[in-house]
């Protein structure tokens, strides 16, 4: 998509369409609408009140043959002015990119308004209209006449005229998130007869060499030797070869050895029929989703790689395929994990626990991690507490969980902090190992954080659950059903941030 600055009178952009964001109790008079309802005579009061209130989710498509070059208006409904945040703009410009794209439009202008902050307004508009345009019918075939918008322009305002490098600055990084919440959206899309463990890990190790990142991918023989006994006994129910993949960003001018190093690991289960402790059929497809942490880390690392913030950054990925044979893992089976702790497993369906342990442990040990983000689908039961619409927080250093909260609201994605007290691990001991891997029918989401927990050590770690928010049921106004690409936004903002606090 070519992306264009325009700093004159935005009625004089020639373009398919151009749209305007309207706030609740404005009127055609209200001084930032007032051009267009002069260019537009007697034409906006007939809709404002009725069609427009300036709701989030109104949208009015005005044809429009003369007053202004452009040859639609869109007025979009943008909510109260006092709500209105970054991320608003995000799903707002995805919606009209959504519509204009349906509407065969393929050059767009979208009208910043007065108060916007120019930089992280342009990035929250092309962080929207490129993931609201993303089409997760990976294997349809395109239809001979699809259009799609190839020019997109920024129409800044008099006050803003003077911030174009801000403003590009901007543009830059809301390209670098949406593309990076795009690939994960693909491998997460992915089903899981193409996307194998092994292949998540030829898709990672292809992006590293593109961006310049190491990546190193350690198999089934190699973490045999280095003891990963509970990422290894997922795996083994699978013709499919377990996969523990590591991405290392390292700044220029700098050998990570000293300061910081945050670590970022993702569940990467590429399918999970919950082995031996099968699930039932219903909607078990989606269960080719269970990776879509690992697939945050690998986008999120992409993007690491394009911004190149001053701080060390290793992503891991536990990849293994879940599932029932004559070689599975089976209840009641002791296994040996990496950090030396000895599990017992209760059900082969809460595997996501026992291939993170692994990595985390890795993390920490041997990548020498001193913050840790996990992110993983890692419970049905998170969205029994929180739904689709916030990821489970939980954490054990005060200080890190708040970096990690405000990093999350500053990247638009919604967490929900929830505690994990000493008492619940009460419900993981087990009579014949260090830990069980399941602990009773209450908590299941603080208790799964809990076993995690136990392998990060004293290290501050916090753990993302975010088997409700990485999947969408429906289309929304904003968004194609199907994977949402959640954590990435966070995670790169968390990895900008802890840079700067160090620096300072
Ligand atoms: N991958 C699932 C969690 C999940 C459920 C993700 C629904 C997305 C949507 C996980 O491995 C799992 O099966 N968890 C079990 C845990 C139980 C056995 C303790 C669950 O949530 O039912
Ligand atoms: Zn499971
Ligand atoms: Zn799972």
């Amino acid at each position: 998509m070519n992306v264009d600055i325009w700093t004159r009178d935005a009625r004089t952009l020639a373009t398919d369409a151009l749209a305007v964001f309207v706030f609740e109790e404005e009127t055609p008079a209200s001084p930032e609408l007032a051009p267009f309802d002069t260019a537009l005579p007697g034409l906006l009061p007939t809709i404002f009140g009725t069609e427009m209130r300036g709701k989030v989710g109104d949208l009015v498509t005005l044809h429009v043959t003369s007053g202004l070059e452009a040859k639609r208006l869109f007025l979009v409904g943008a909510g109260a002015r006092e709500k209105f945040d970054d991320r608003t703009l995000r799903q707002r410009s995805a919606q009209v990119a959504r519509v204009a794209a349906k509407k065969g439009v393929t050059s767009l202008g979208i009208v910043l308004r007065d108060h916007f902050a120019p930089g992280p307004a342009a990035t929250a508009i092309l962080d929207g209209v490129i993931t609201g345009l993303y089409d997760p019918a990976l294997y349809r075939k395109p239809k001979e006449d699809a259009t799609t918008i190839t020019a997109l322009t920024l129409c800044l305002t008099p006050s803003m005229s003077a911030a174009e490098a801000t403003v590009r600055q901007g543009v830059d990084r809301g390209i670098i998130l949406a593309e990076a919440v795009n690939f994960a959206r693909t491998l997460a899309q992915e089903p899981s007869n193409k996307l194998t463990p092994a292949e998540m890990a030829r898709r990672a190790q292809a992006m590293a060499e593109c961006e310049g990142l190491a990546c190193t991918i350690f198999n089934r023989d190699q973490m045999a030797e280095m003891g990963m006994g509970a990422l290894l006994a997922v795996g083994q129910g699978s013709a499919q070869e377990p996969q523990l993949i590591r991405l290392s960003y390292r700044p220029a001018g700098m050998n990570g050895d000293q300061g910081v190093r945050l670590a970022v690991v993702g569940k990467g289960i590429t399918f999970d029929t919950g082995g031996i402790c099968i699930k039932p059929r219903d909607a078990m497809w989606e269960m080719k989703y269970d990776m879509s942490g690992g697939a945050a880390v690998i986008g999120a690392m992409q993007a690491i790689a394009r911004i190149k913030p001053p701080i060390a950054v290793d992503g891991y990925v536990a990849a293994a395929e879940n599932m029932p044979s004559s070689t599975s893992y089976k209840p009641g089976d002791v296994l040996h994990s990496y950090d030396g702790k000895t599990i017992e497993v209760i059900d082969t369906d809460a595997e996501g626990r026992l291939v993170l342990c692994d990595a985390l442990a890795y993390a920490r040990k041997d990548g020498g991690a001193t913050h840790i983000v996990d992110l993983a689908t890692l419970t049905g039961a998170v969205m029994v507490a929180l739904g689709q619409e916030r990821a489970g927080l939980m954490g054990t250093d005060p200080a890190f969980i708040e970096s990690v909260k405000q990093a999350a609201a500053a990247a638009g994605e919604k967490v929900w902090h929830l505690p994990l007290d000493e008492e619940y691990g009460e419900l993981m001991k087990s009579d014949i190992a260090d830990i069980k891997n399941l602990g009773n029918r209450y908590a299941g989401s603080i208790t799964a954080a809990w076993f995690l927990r136990e392998f990060v050590a004293d290290v501050p770690w916090v753990h993302l659950d975010i088997a409700g928010v990485a999947w969408l049921d429906g289309d929304k106004p904003d968004l194609a059903k199907g994977p949402t690409g959640f954590g990435v936004r966070t995670v790169v903002q968390l990895a900008e941030q802890m840079a700067a606090t160090q620096m300072n």
